[in-house]
């Protein structure tokens, strides 16, 4: 097995599979944020690795190359699926990370099988580590891999990087194993977070629980034995996108025309709303459309001038809060539409289904209004998305304060979602600002993004974790 310098281990490879007519499998890149960053910074080194799962249950493809990297796929059994990904990873830690939106499940079977998968997706990144190599570990599912790597391979660089948010010590403290898990997380030499809260309640809890010494954002963890003690920074680095390519793609004369033929289609209306989620509880699309909802049956908007357009991609659908969530979801889009649309068009476009890079962007394009409703979001890369497809200046984002993306979009209108009347006047502050208002508040927008983007979020990373490598005592 050949050995890279870098090598990302995350829950899913960067590709999907496609069934060719003829029975073969095709890889294709997806089209994900983490994708993007990644790409940016295998460029850069001379041999780079990927190790994660390819997305079915059962056997496991060999090794390949997808886009000059190199993908090691972990073979998840259908029980592995259940146990560890729907069950102990989204039936237990996302719902209790999201501030227990919904009530978290917990089971003793769903733990050993997370610890038995990460410690799969450990001794894969192991074995094609190079000597003094780095490891990046993505994402609350593989929280014990920076442990288990550590054990078997002291001598590689070890990153962490949670891309939801982490709960204030009071909910984390509710975690059953979870001194185990933050053992397993400050197994890692840096240990990243979206937002500087995230990263001060990491250092509570590893102060709290487990009693180590935290000096500012530096969690020092004694050493068992012989071993020396050991330092491990905890910081935030805010996620982003690749906000030239949008950009870029905006220019696109193809997909302008695709932009003004989706107005047409949707009936030309005067206003496009959209909102864009997976279909998940933390998107607060509940309160959404019960907003939008009431907006309607006040008379404050008119269906036949403004369309709510919501894009909801089917995500965990096996997991019983997202089924119920979907019904509840299309119910409520039914009954306003029955209620509300004029005949011939609706009144709340609904489409449950995901959308490629470039479709994506001539919706945003489309919309003169952009709705993020999160009730708990680690980022909200849709925000940044919606800022970076408009270079025109034109377009509102209102955007949720809880999430990530809030701290550093300060000229979008910010919201309460859990407060309706408060999202209820913000979407018509939103339909009635400016030209000069919008522009403002856009071109301040985009400054943020585009000096932020995704590619100096992976340098800015991959560069404090060399420098700890540096200056860390030999024999790590
Ligand atoms: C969030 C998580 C990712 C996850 C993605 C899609 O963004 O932070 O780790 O991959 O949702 O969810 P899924 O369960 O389909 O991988």
């Amino acid at each position: 097995m050949s050995q890279h310098d870098l090598v990302i281990v995350a829950n899913r490879l960067p590709v999907d599979s496609r069934t060719l007519p003829d029975g073969a499998t095709e890889w294709v890149t997806s089209p994900g944020g983490l994708v993007t960053a990644m790409e940016s910074v295998m460029k850069g080194v001379d041999s780079g690795a990927w190790v994660g799962w390819a997305g079915s249950p059962g056997e496991a493809p060999d090794p390949f190359e997808a886009d000059g990297m190199h993908l090691y796929p972990v073979r998840l059994e259908a029980e592995d699926v259940e146990k560890y990904y729907e069950g102990f990873s989204n039936g237990t830690l996302w719902p209790l990370y999201h501030d227990v939106i919904v009530d978290p499940e917990f089971h003793r079977t769903w733990w050993d099988s997370y610890v038995a998968v990460n410690r799969r997706f450990a001794k894969a990144a192991a074995e094609v580590a190079s000597p003094g190599g780095t490891i990046w570990v993505h994402d609350y599912q593989l929280q014990l891999v920076p442990e288990m790597i550590r054990s078997e391979r002291p001598d590689v660089r070890i990153g962490f990087f949670n891309h939801i948010p982490f709960p204030p010590l009071e909910l984390f403290s509710q975690l059953p194993k979870r001194n185990q898990v933050l053992r397993g997380l400050l197994g890692a030499d840096l240990v990243g977070f979206q937002r500087e809260s995230d990263a001060l309640n990491f250092t509570a809890a590893a102060r709290k629980l487990l009693g180590y010494q935290v000096d500012q954002h530096t969690v020092t963890v004694p050493g068992i034995g012989a071993s020396e003690p050991r330092q491990v920074l905890a910081k935030c680095f805010p996620i982003s996108i690749d906000a030239g390519a949008i950009t870029a793609l905006t220019e696109d004369p193809e997909l302008r025309e695709r932009a003004a033929q989706l107005r047409r289609d949707l009936g030309d209306p005067k206003r496009i709303v959209l909102g864009v989620d997976r279909l998940d509880y933390t998107k607060g699309i509940r309160h959404r459309l019960k907003a939008w909802g009431e907006l309607l049956n006040d008379d404050l908007i008119d269906p036949s001038e403004t369309v709510l357009v919501q894009v909801a991609t089917p995500s965990r659908e096996r997991v019983d809060a997202y089924r119920q969530l979907r019904d509840e979801v299309e119910l409520t889009v039914g009954r306003i539409n029955g209620d509300f649309a004029p005949i011939g068009r609706p009144a709340i476009s609904y489409l449950h289904r995901s959308f490629d890079r470039r479709d994506m962007t001539a919706l945003y394009m489309a919309a003169d209004v952009a709705l993020v409703t999160s009730l708990r979001d680690g980022m909200n890369l849709v925000a940044k998305e919606y800022v970076a497809s408009r270079p025109d200046l034109r377009g509102v984002l209102v955007l949720s304060e809880f999430t990530g993306a809030a701290d550093e979009l300060r000229a979008a209108i910010l919201v309460n979602p859990h407060d309706i009347d408060d999202l209820k006047s913000s979407v018509l502050r939103a339909l009635t600002m400016s030209e000069e208002e919008q522009e403002e508040a856009m071109r301040s927008l985009r400054r943020q993004v585009l000096d932020h983007d995704v590619q100096t979020w992976a340098k800015l990373f991959l560069e404090d974790l060399e420098e700890i490598g540096r200056t860390a005592k030999p024999g790590r």
